[in-house]
């Protein structure tokens, strides 16, 4: 079967575009099946640092198809300055990216609404990244929603007035008022809609129902991740689509009898950006110290990450959810120089511990419970090769596999596609 997963298994920031470009080359096809331009994935080589928005990680190889599926939604606005930004590389668009006629677009009022409706909640804000994204998946999902595939027809502009006066109503009901300049906004956006016009617009699953006929290995590449799933995540707290891998297949129009392996992606510590619940947050030094040295700033929006103890309650839930086969462990240079290391292995709930992620992670409602491991203090970043892991680690790593009952194949030392450990298992 041809068609693997890629996807987070936590807020999100897992290191997912570093290694969709590390495993390019084993794809033909790399598709990403949901969220938008809320996603920012980096990827490092040869001394240059990119962040893709909407774009999948795969565009840097030549001769890999790119596809935008029917399950993202996107900002022509955003989509146009990340086509530009890649022209230096010689990119030839017309045969490596493709663009699903049933996406969605996001609209100048979609990302005045976000705006209008997050500063009306005050202090029980989601800390959304506002570009829209709630909005449009709301229009989507009501079916009022403008689809990639009107921009093809002439009429096309009656609609979006439609609803663009629609927004401009609800937008009467928020008490905050808000200011925005729409003429600019709508010049921009028109300006962008005519590049994406002259990109490739397909049928993408049509396309890739007979590319799956032909055997070619497809790679789906997931935003966000799983605690951030509309369903599944730490609800209200979460974006507004399906992250986890269900997402895949209603994003790409997959059978879900085409699934291959699901490879979920994780930090060797926990981070959530924006607001919400997070039960190993660290407030402390130790916080501060996995922040600075993770760089744990937001790829999309600059905001600082808040960081924590690896969380193996959530991370076995999300393993479940997403049936996942392979695991992929981020970022395990980032702990090198802490003395004692905890994992979270329970909450304590009621008086009671569980083992199983409850409907409320609030403080209120669950205090993790810890193990303490040793630490290690070399440096991880010039290593090669597994053998070379210092024994604490090892632990660390042998530790977490015992309890998720899944084999760690690849573990990353550094952003750059060099720092890759492939783990002869
Ligand atoms: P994504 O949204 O899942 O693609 O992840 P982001 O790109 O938003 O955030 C991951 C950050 O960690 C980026 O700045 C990467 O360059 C960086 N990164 C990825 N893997 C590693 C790693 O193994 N070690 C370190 N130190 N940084 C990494
Ligand atoms: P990638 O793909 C981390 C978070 C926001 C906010 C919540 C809702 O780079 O991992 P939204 O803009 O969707 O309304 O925000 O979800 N969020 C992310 N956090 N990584 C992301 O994407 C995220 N996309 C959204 O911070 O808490
Ligand atoms: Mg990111």
């Amino acid at each position: 079967m041809p068609v693997d997963i890629i996807l987070g298994l936590q807020w999100g920031d897992e290191g997912k575009g570093k290694i969709v470009d590390v495993l390019s080359k084993q794809y033909k096809i790399i598709a990403r099946f949901q969220g938008g331009p809320n996603a920012g994935h980096t990827l490092e080589f040869d001394g240059i640092k990119h962040v893709l928005h909407t774009i999948p990680s795969g565009i840097f190889h030549n001769s890999i198809i790119n596809l935008i599926g029917n399950g993202v939604v996107i900002d022509p606005v955003i989509l146009e300055k990340e086509i530009k930004s890649l022209y230096k590389y010689n990119i030839n668009f017309s045969k490596s990216l493709f663009i699903s006629r049933k996406a969605h677009l996001i609209l100048p009022t979609h990302r005045i609404l976000d705006a209008a409706s997050e500063a009306s909640k005050g202090n029980k804000k989601i800390g959304s990244t506002l570009k829209g994204i709630g909005p449009t998946y709301m229009d989507k999902t009501g079916r009022n929603g403008i689809r990639v595939g009107d921009i093809e027809k002439s009429n096309w502009i009656n609609k979006y007035n439609q609803l663009k006066e629609k927004h401009l109503k609800l937008l009467n009901f928020y008490e905050v008022k808000i200011e925005f300049d729409l003429k600019k906004f709508e010049k921009e956006f028109f300006q962008a809609i005519d590049l994406i016009n002259e990109m490739n617009i397909i049928d993408s699953e049509v396309f890739l129902h007979n590319e799956i006929k032909s055997n070619v290995n497809i790679l789906a590449e997931g935003a966000q991740g799983s605690l951030l799933d509309i369903d599944f995540g730490s609800y209200p707290y979460v974006t507004s689509s399906n992250t986890t891998a269900a997402g895949a297949c209603t994003g790409l129009g997959i059978p879900p009898n085409q699934l291959n392996n699901i490879i979920g992606i994780f930090k060797a510590y926990s981070t959530r950006v924006g607001s919400g619940p997070f039960p190993t947050e660290l407030s402390n030094s130790i916080g501060k110290k996995i922040a600075k040295i993770g760089n744990e700033f937001g790829s999309t929006t600059g905001r600082s990450r808040r960081c924590g103890w690896l969380d193996l309650v959530s991370l076995k839930y999300a393993v479940r959810i997403n049936g996942i086969t392979k695991l992929i462990m981020m970022k395990s240079d980032v702990l090198s120089g802490i003395e004692k290391i905890k994992i979270c292995v329970g909450y304590e709930m009621d008086g009671k511990k569980i083992d199983y992620f409850p409907y409320s992670i609030e403080k209120h409602s669950v205090i993790p419970i810890y193990k303490e491991l040793k630490g290690w203090f070399e440096d991880l970043t010039k290593i090669e090769n597994e053998n070379e892991f210092p024994v604490n680690f090892k632990n660390y790593i042998s530790y977490i596999e015992k309890e998720l009952n899944i084999p760690i194949s690849i573990i990353s030392v550094g952003p750059n596609r060099k720092q890759t450990i492939f783990r002869n298992l």
